[in-house]
């Protein structure tokens, strides 16, 4: 498994923080940026990270300083799930019934260790394979071929 992260200023610090602890558990990493806590513009890495993600089929992560702003430019892009997770419930919630592909975080609304923990929830949940959730799942990918 490789995960795809990024983030903007808002979500540097955490984003640092999530790569040491990945990192530290083994798991391959690849940083889309920002390389630093200068002022920058969200969607330009939602979209980095967002088209890594569509390229490679691997989980991402993006952290601004709520976690909307990146969630909102992720799903523009075809056949992203992003999800704002703001506990362990929401990201078991977000891989087993919306098959989320891009977890998204507020380094401002989310203490780091509850974020290693949310972390740890989505990349270790598989979706679900009932057919409810696989039927609903494909609806939100038809949206938009006809609106
Ligand atoms: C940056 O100040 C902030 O607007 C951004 O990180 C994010 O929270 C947007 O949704």
């Amino acid at each position: 498994m490789k995960v795809i992260i990024g983030s903007d200023h808002g979500g540097y610090g955490l984003k640092e923080k999530l790569k040491e602890y990945l990192a530290s558990k083994g798991i391959d990493l690849e940083d889309m940026g920002t390389n630093s806590e200068e002022s920058c513009d969200y969607p330009d890495y939602a979209a980095k990270a967002a088209k890594k993600v569509q390229e490679t089929g691997n989980t991402g992560i993006l952290v601004c300083g709520t976690g909307i702003g990146m969630s909102m430019a992720a799903n523009k892009f075809k056949g992203i799930r992003a999800a704002l997770c703001y506990d362990e419930y929401t990201a078991r919630m977000a891989r087993e019934h919306n098959d989320a592909n891009i977890l998204c975080l507020g380094e401002r609304t989310t203490k780091d260790e509850d974020a290693k923990k949310i972390v740890d929830v989505f990349l270790a949940t598989d979706s679900s394979k009932e057919e409810r959730h696989k039927r609903r799942v494909n609806k939100i990918s038809d949206i938009g071929l006809d609106s």
